[in-house]
């Protein structure tokens, strides 16, 4: 029996997602859904590395998975899960640091980053790509889609998964990693749309407060009536990730004309923000009335993931000799 691909992926829980979010990453790996079988957690572990207290942690996990299953991710294809219901994945963690060397992971420049930024080191943040390495080892995957900050640690996975399988046989298919859209959606400041610019758009935001953000993106300070360039114009750049080719046509004619300012082309944006992502806003209101089938899904899709989880690991303890 031929095997289907198997696809993974994992989230950090770390608050609102926005548009550089969605349109580089999440689109995507929801539509995988139909390329494969997919595997797709919420990296709560991972997630300790950075956040301690728990109210936060409780709340960021929960907000992630309405997320997700908000914008068409779908229990009955991708098990979706919590990554701390599959323990075994810690196991795994400490059996791959084995045959991982230190300077393996002094090379990493995620970690390297972090210490910059004054983070301080824990062993936990050291040793996070291990981790990593386990979540994807232990359901074999073999496509992995992750932003470009990611590329590093699945080169380490691949390094751990070869040294592994030389030192004990064939135990993991070498994985490799699909290189999400580079983002260009830029924030409300003109630079790339990042978190820790704080010039993100939400995109469950509405109304009021969704006005404000984007009321409040950068634009030049042409007076209206004048030409406007739209390929200078980040609100023109934010309105083409929802118009069809026609409509952004249209909009630049209008811009090069004089005939829209910017005041009037925020406008424009703000509704048609609102209008694409209504239906997973409503979607995501609904959910979050019963936290009970939340909790079933992610329930039911770590059921699927540890039944894969415990195949690997029995495999796993026979060839390094811990059992058998
Ligand atoms: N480190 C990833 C990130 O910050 C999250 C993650 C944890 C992950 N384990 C993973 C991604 C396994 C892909 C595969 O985005």
């Amino acid at each position: 029996m031929t095997r289907s691909i198997r696809i993974l992926s994992g989230v950090q829980p770390s608050g609102k997602l926005h548009l550089g979010n969605y349109f580089g990453a999440v689109k995507q790996h929801i539509a995988l859904q139909d390329e494969g079988t997919c595997f797709y957690f919420i990296a709560n572990y991972h997630a300790m590395t950075t956040i301690q207290d728990a109210q936060v942690l409780r709340q960021n996990i929960h907000d992630v998975a309405l997320d997700y299953l908000a914008l068409g991710l779908d229990p009955a294809r991708a098990a979706f899960f919590r990554q701390s219901d599959v323990p075994e994945v810690t196991e795994l963690a400490w059996i791959l640091s084995t045959v991982t060397n230190m300077g393996l992971l002094e090379r990493a420049v995620s970690y390297k980053e972090k210490i910059d930024k004054g983070i301080e080191a824990s062993v936990g943040l050291f040793t996070y790509p291990v981790l990593m390495a386990a979540d994807i080892l232990i359901y074999r995957s073999n496509i992995v889609p992750v932003g470009k900050d990611q590329v590093q640690h699945l080169e380490m996975t691949q390094d751990m998964a070869g040294k592994f399988n030389r030192a004990f046989g064939e135990i993991f298919p070498i994985p490799n990693y699909r290189l999400d859209k580079e983002s260009k959606v830029l924030g409300t400041d003109g630079q790339k749309m990042s978190k820790s610019y704080g010039n993100t758009i939400d995109i469950f935001a509405e109304g009021k407060p969704l006005e404000k953000t984007v009321m409040g993106i950068k634009t030049d300070s042409t007076p209206l009536g004048q030409p406007l360039d739209p390929d200078k114009c980040n609100v023109f750049a934010l309105y083409s990730l929802f118009a069809s080719p026609e409509e952004k046509a249209i909009m630049a004619a209008d811009y090069r004309a004089g005939k829209v300012g910017y005041g009037q082309a925020k406008k424009i944006l703000k509704g048609r923000m609102e209008e694409y992502f209504a239906p997973f806003r409503d979607k995501r209101k609904e959910l979050a009335k019963d936290p009970g089938r939340v909790d079933d899904i992610l329930r039911h899709g770590a059921k699927k993931a540890r039944a894969e989880a415990e195949a690997t690991m029995e495999l796993v303890r026979a060839a390094v000799g811990l059992k058998g």
